[in-house]
């Protein structure tokens, strides 16, 4: 599919199919994600596919109370988690690069949406999933000392796509040249 119709497709998706989803197509999904860049090529992300039923639903209980995706994620048949080591991306010989520090969430994020549009394209629902008890997630996974969970997100066939979410107006987040000077003038 064209990668401007997928980003215009896409979304997130919190009703799952059971049906699985074809070895080769899932390992179509980690290699767009193994393919996306990360500071100096530090490719500090790991990912862990978890299919087990039983551990999708300990995971589902580290989910914010409130959080829509507590179903999705024992529902759809993989729930994928995405690992960053820690101190490596945007340091050099151990000193940050820059005041931000560690990049890692950065380098994950762009993991993440790369797997999110190729598995849109294959006509999957993903739905990015944050909002968790990070450190119960860690433990429950045995992620080892060095490393953290940063995210993780069903992959599934749809059973129910919602409406579209709405999107700022381009005049609120555009400028030309300076911050807050609007590039679309009204
Ligand atoms: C970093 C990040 C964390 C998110 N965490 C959650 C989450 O914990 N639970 C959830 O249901 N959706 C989560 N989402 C999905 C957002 O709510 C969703 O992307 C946003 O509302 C826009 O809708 P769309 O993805 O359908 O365009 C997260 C998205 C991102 C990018």
């Amino acid at each position: 599919m064209d990668v401007m119709k997928v980003i215009h497709e896409r979304q997130s998706i919190r009703k799952y199919k059971e049906k699985d989803i074809p070895e080769e197509i899932l390992m179509e999904i980690i290699e767009a994600a193994r393919r996306s860049p990360s500071w100096a090529n530090t490719q500090t992300w790991r990912f862990i596919i978890v299919k087990d039923k039983g551990v999708k639903e300990e995971l589902s209980r580290t989910l914010t109370e409130n959080n829509p995706a507590r179903e999705a994620i024992i529902k759809a048949p993989v729930l994928l988690c995405l690992v960053s080591q820690k101190g490596v991306a945007g340091y050099r010989k151990g000193v940050p690069r820059t005041s931000k520090g560690d990049y890692y969430m950065y380098d994950a994020g762009i993991a993440m949406e790369h797997v999110v549009l190729a598995a849109w394209n294959f006509g999957l629902g993903t739905c990015h999933v944050g909002a968790f008890n990070h450190e119960e997630a860690e433990r429950i996974l045995g992620v080892p000392d060095g490393y953290t969970i940063v995210a993780m997100t069903p992959i599934g066939y749809f059973d129910e796509r919602p409406n579209y979410t709405p999107r700022k107006p381009l005049s609120e987040i555009l400028f030309l040249d300076r911050f807050g000077v609007p590039y679309i003038k009204k």
